[in-house]
């Protein structure tokens, strides 16, 4: 098969955009929140927050409503139903 007909193909599976689950989302955010609060961590835990705080801030984040270094980038990455569902995995935590 010719080489560009194969990255016509890589890209279109790549367009047809799967949502991610809340879980496997989650699992990003702990790269760098704490699952639990810490003393000693600059970055704040995102325990205890509610499902529409988590949301709110997100959201905020994403539409540059916050000034902020790193969210900004991070939430852009997701879409407005990945968010909810990240929020409601991360309130159940
Ligand atoms: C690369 C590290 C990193 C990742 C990954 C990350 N965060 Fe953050 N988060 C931060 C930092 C740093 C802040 C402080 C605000 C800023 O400077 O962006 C923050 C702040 C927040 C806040 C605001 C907390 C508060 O009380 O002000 C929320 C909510 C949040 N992150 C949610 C998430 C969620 C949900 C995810 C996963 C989708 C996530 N973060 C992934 C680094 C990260």
């Amino acid at each position: 098969m010719k080489r560009w007909l194969l990255m016509v193909l890589s890209l279109t599976s790549f367009n047809s955009h799967a949502e991610l689950s809340g879980e496997n989302i989650a699992l990003n955010c702990f790269n760098c929140h704490n699952r639990k609060p810490a003393a000693n961590s600059a970055i704040p835990s995102l325990n205890g927050y509610s499902r529409q705080r988590l949301q709110q801030a997100m959201l905020d984040f994403k539409y540059d409503k916050t000034n902020a270094t790193l969210m900004p980038r991070i939430a852009k990455a997701y879409s407005d139903s990945e968010i909810s569902a990240v929020a409601a995995y991360l309130s159940q935590q």
